[in-house]
Parts: structure tokens; C-alpha cells; sequence
């Protein structure tokens, strides 16, 4: 079977050895604060780690609230930001977790066309004029599920509208730092200046998910507002896991880590569009240049569940497309939306999976 399924970092991506070490280290010499409860008034996150976190993304340490991974920090920002009846604005496609997070908390996720180049903002600007929203959510390096970037005049023009109709815009970047060939756009934080833009943050994709450290970057008035929310439910993450992620960061493993996955799937990434490319033709929704995901609108004549399953009878379990389409949004007619994540394959064996999705097609 070729698993064309989960975006999760694979073996050769979380740096085990460096981690351990130097989790050891912490144990030997912060062990008696970890195995406490985090001191009162310290629940938006360990000190060490928000500094670490805010010198990382160039802000300041009362910016930066720490949560048990960045769904939980999704969450928490839904409960501060969305009231019942609300409408969220989301990229069509999204990720499908954060449509359901938001959902439960009553609001109504409304999904935006999304282009080669990034959320349609001209389809935004009349939604916005016509409903202004609790907030607008995107992905804008190296989408999940699409792969796609926003471009730099999307990026600003986004902006201008928030400020412009008062809306937050959350900006969710755990691939930002994934970047294997070109330059990068400003992030939508550094182009803001109405203090609009929230950031989401995760240390999952670029040393380890299992320490479940996502974050927020905000103004602190709503850092403070968070850190009452965490305390109201779980007081704080894990310190152990809190130390040990300040720890990775200290000491330069987060940074040196993001250099080894750069080399480790460009590679993957090129080898991965070549044998789209070659095999089933100019159908790619963009030729990212990072990230975990490559995608495409395959023509079938079927409709996609029989699809999966004559890919399944042929040895290539996929993932379900129009799961990551929210209120009724839908690919392109006569197409299925297939997400290809490539960063867990060596390039044959992904061109064998797109080589069986050739001849079943054919
Ligand atoms: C866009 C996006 N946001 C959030 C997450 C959740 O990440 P975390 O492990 O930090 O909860 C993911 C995970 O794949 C993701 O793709």
C-alpha cells in the first residue's frame, strides 16, 4: 500500500537523539520546578519558552501565549473571538480540524474560493462588505490541505480589509518555516498595523508534534485574556514539555533542524511535481515551494468515493478531498480534489503511487 494520507513529520524529520539529550539536561537541572504546578500567574506560558518563541519570530516575550498544541490555541481563540450565530470566513479549502473547531463554538464557517496565489480577496472584500465577519481564518504559507501561498498583493490588500471593516484575520503558519526553494512573502503580522492579525504557531512541524507546543502571537490585552481562559481549564501546558521545547530553542535545534528538513525534502518536493507532472499532466493547483503538500483537480468520471476505492483495490490509500471543503464549497466540476503529501516519501516511491493513479485514470 502507498499512503497518500497523513500530513505528520515522518521518522527522519523529529531530530529523536538531540531532543533526548537534552531533555536529560533539563531533568538534571530544573527537574524540581517541572514536576510542580506552574507558578500563579505564569499560565500563559514558562517564561524560558515565550522568550525563546518571541527572539524566534522577532517579537517580545508578553506577545507570545503558549498552548497544548496549536488546535488548542485555535480553539481558545474561537471561545475569546466567536459569539453564536457568528460567520468565520475560511479558505475553500481548508484545514478540516479547524472548520470543526469553529463550528462547535456556533459559529457559521463560510468557505472562500481559494486561488493558485491564495485566498480570492475580491471574492472576500464582497462578503465582508456585505456580513463583516468574527474573523477571517488562513494558511498563507504552504496551505493545508492545498500547498498553496498567498502573493505578496493578497497578503496586503487582506490586511487593508481587516482594517479597513474591523475584523480579525488569524494567520495559522506552522509550515511558514518550511521553505525549500524561493523567498519568502511578509508574514500577514508584519503587514499589519491596526493590530488585526493574530498569529498561530506550532513547534509540531518543525521539531517534534508529541510536545504539543503550539502558540499565539497577540497583542498582550488578549495574551492576558487567553491565559484566564487556560486557567479556568487546565491552568497551563505541561511545564516538562514547555522546558524542554525553551530548551530545543536555546540551544539552536529548532533552527538547525529547520536546515535539515530543507534539505531533506527539497528533494521530495521536486521529484514529487516532476512525476505529477509527468504522469498525469498540467493538473497541479500550485507548485509550492515548501510545505508538506502538493495537490491536484484529477478529472474523473466517477464520483470521489468510488474513486478512493478503485485507488485502494490498486494499492493507493488517499484521503477524502471534499473533506477539507466547508459549507457545500466544491473543486472545480468534473474534478476530485486529491491532497498528495509528499514529505514522507522517498521520490520512486511516490512516483509509484502517482504511476498507479495514472493507469487506474487510464
Ligand atoms: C494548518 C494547521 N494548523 C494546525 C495544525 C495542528 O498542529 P498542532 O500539532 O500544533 O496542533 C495543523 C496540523 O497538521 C495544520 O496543518
Amino acid at each position: 500500500m502507498i499512503h497518500f494520507s497523513r500530513g505528520i513529520p515522518p521518522r527522519e524529520a523529529i531530530p529523536t537523539e538531540a531532543i533526548t539529550r537534552l531533555t536529560r539536561r533539563v531533568l538534571d537541572t530544573e527537574a524540581d520546578r517541572l514536576f510542580q504546578y506552574p507558578p500563579i500567574g505564569k499560565y500563559a506560558g514558562d517564561p524560558d519558552l515565550r522568550r525563546e518563541l518571541a527572539a524566534f519570530h522577532g517579537t517580545e516575550a508578553e506577545r507570545i501565549f503558549v498552548t497544548n498544541g496549536s488546535l488548542q490555541a485555535l480553539d481558545l481563540l474561537a471561545g475569546h473571538l466567536v459569539h453564536p450565530g457568528d460567520v468565520v470566513y475560511v479558505e475553500a479549502p481548508t484545514y478540516d480540524r479547524a472548520v470543526q473547531i469553529f463550528e462547535r463554538h456556533g459559529a457559521k464557517v463560510v468557505g472562500v474560493p481559494l486561488e493558485h496565489d491564495g485566498l480570492d480577496v475580491a471574492a472576500l472584500a464582497q462578503l465582508v462588505a456585505a456580513h463583516v465577519p468574527a474573523f477571517v481564518y488562513t494558511i498563507p504559507d504552504f496551505q493545508n490541505p492545498s500547498g498553496v501561498t498567498m502573493n505578496d498583493s493578497k497578503r496586503r490588500e487582506l490586511v487593508r480589509l481587516a482594517a479597513e471593516y474591523e475584523f480579525t484575520v488569524i494567520e495559522d503558519i506552522p509550515y511558514r518555516e518550511l521553505r525549500y526553494t524561493g523567498t519568502a512573502s511578509a508574514s500577514l503580522a508584519e503587514l499589519d498595523l491596526d493590530n488585526r492579525v493574530v498569529t498561530v504557531g506550532s513547534l509540531s512541524k518543525v521539531l517534534s508534534p508529541g510536545l504539543r507546543i503550539g502558540y499565539v502571537i497577540a497583542d498582550p490585552a488578549l495574551v492576558t485574556d487567553l491565559a484566564g481562559q487556560a486557567e479556568g481549564v487546565y491552568l497551563s501546558p505541561s511545564p516538562l514539555s514547555q522546558a524542554i521545547g525553551a530548551r530545543c530553542l536555546a540551544e539552536g535545534l529548532v533552527q538547525s533542524n529547520v536546515a535539515d528538513l530543507r534539505r531533506l525534502m527539497a528533494p521530495r518536493l521536486s521529484a514529487a511535481v516532476d512525476a505529477v507532472r509527468e504522469q498525469l499532466g498540467e493538473i497541479l493547483v500550485a507548485a509550492p515551494e515548501g510545505g508538506y503538500y502538493l495537490t491536484v483537480h484529477l478529472p474523473v468520471a466517477n464520483d470521489e468515493a468510488t474513486f478512493l476505492a478503485d485507488a485502494r483495490a490498486v494499492g493507493v490509500v488517499l484521503t477524502r478531498g471534499s473533506a477539507f471543503y466547508p459549507d457545500g464549497s466544491m473543486p472545480p466540476q468534473g474534478t476530485i480534489f486529491l491532497r498528495l503529501p509528499f514529505q514522507a516519501m522517498e521520490p520512486e516511491e511516490f512516483a509509484a503511487g502517482i504511476g498507479r493513479l495514472a493507469s487506474l485514470i487510464a
